[in-house]
């Protein structure tokens, strides 16, 4: 089969509704053995250190899995999102925390005007996520996807991804002052644009990486999505969900904050109510377009076990 075919597939079965949220719910609290997730978090953090830290974790991470295979293409993406099909010439794109290209190569593959940015706070998976556009068999990839290095929880954005006027590309750095081992920087990864201003995004994506930025620095980093967005713009979001099976599997010593785990290399997970994720938007000035929980079941292969997954699916626009 194509790889275009067995995305058509897949998506087709992509089923969202398995089960409902709310019996999960009244089973988890009710389960004395899982009490400590609903514990209130004692002490506050200390928001820049942990931002540090975390980028940290992830750069360590993309080090050690520099196949760059742990992502896989999320190719129900374009059935979730469907807006991306239908954005016409010009449609200007910015996928956040980017990884290998999971979340990038359905949309590129998927509408062949779109220009893709996508950044990551990491080198190295900038680096697998080009190769693997560029072995996708994606139409004029080379001039439709533009990587760049970016912490945009922490610098931001850099400044000609939305400027309404011209100003010379090398002043745009987006640099983390986390020091990563920059031996692919600055040749290799230009703060481009070689033209200078781009104008602002039509979509953000925001796909399974909010939950990697630290609790505290959430409404600051959505700040930022808002403002590279074009008025009218959409922000496309999806995360993990409150009580889904990867964060029962946490244990007590493993939480750092209220719904906030950290794995053993560092990277951190938070998993969000509906009312977590429509207070961070609204409260940067999005419009709610749509939020909801997706309840997937499916079955382990090796265990035989069943999973219930809980992601949080949500649509929100800037206003025009
Ligand atoms: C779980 S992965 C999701 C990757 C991709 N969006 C997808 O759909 O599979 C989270 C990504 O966010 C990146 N990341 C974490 N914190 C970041 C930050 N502050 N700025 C930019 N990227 C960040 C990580 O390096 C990682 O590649």
């Amino acid at each position: 089969m194509s790889v275009s075919a067995a995305a058509t597939a897949e998506a087709s079965e992509y089923h969202s509704k398995d089960f409902n949220w709310e019996t999960l719910r009244q089973e988890i609290e009710n389960d004395p053995s899982l009490k400590y997730h609903l514990l209130p978090f004692p002490s506050p953090q200390q928001e820049e250190q942990h931002s540090k830290d975390s980028i940290k974790a992830w750069q360590k991470f993309h080090n050690q899995h520099s196949s760059g295979k742990f992502f896989k293409e999320r190719r129900y993406l374009l059935k979730e999102f469907p807006e991306l099909v239908s954005c016409g010439d010009g449609c200007k794109v910015l996928e956040v925390g980017c990884g290998n290209g999971s979340t990038a190569r359905p949309i590129l593959r998927g509408n062949k005007k779109i220009v893709l940015y996508a950044c990551d706070c990491s080198y190295e998976t900038l680096e697998r996520a080009k190769e693997f556009v560029a072995g996708s068999n994606i139409v004029l990839a080379e001039h439709r996807f533009r990587p760049f290095y970016c912490d945009f929880a922490t610098t931001g954005f850099p400044k000609w991804l939305a400027c309404e006027y011209r100003r010379e590309p090398k002043d745009q750095n987006c640099l983390s002052d986390v020091t990563e081992n920059k031996s692919h920087e600055t040749d290799a990864w230009p703060m481009e644009e070689t033209s200078g201003c781009v104008g602002g995004m039509d979509f953000v994506t925001l796909i399974f990486t909010l939950s990697a930025v630290p609790l505290q620095t959430m409404p600051t980093a959505i700040g930022e999505c808002f403002s590279v967005l074009k008025p009218g713009g959409m922000l496309l979001f999806r995360d993990y969900g409150l009580y889904d099976m990867t964060m029962l599997r946490f244990e007590p010593e493993q939480r750092v904050g209220f719904r906030e785990y950290m794995r053993s290399d560092g990277t951190r997970s938070y998993f969000f109510c509906l009312d977590t994720v429509r207070n961070l938007f609204i409260g940067a000035g999005f419009i709610e377009l749509e939020i909801e929980y997706c309840c997937v079941k499916s079955v382990n292969r090796r265990s035989g076990k069943n999973m219930q997954r809980v992601w949080v699916h949500g649509k929100f626009q800037k206003p025009t």
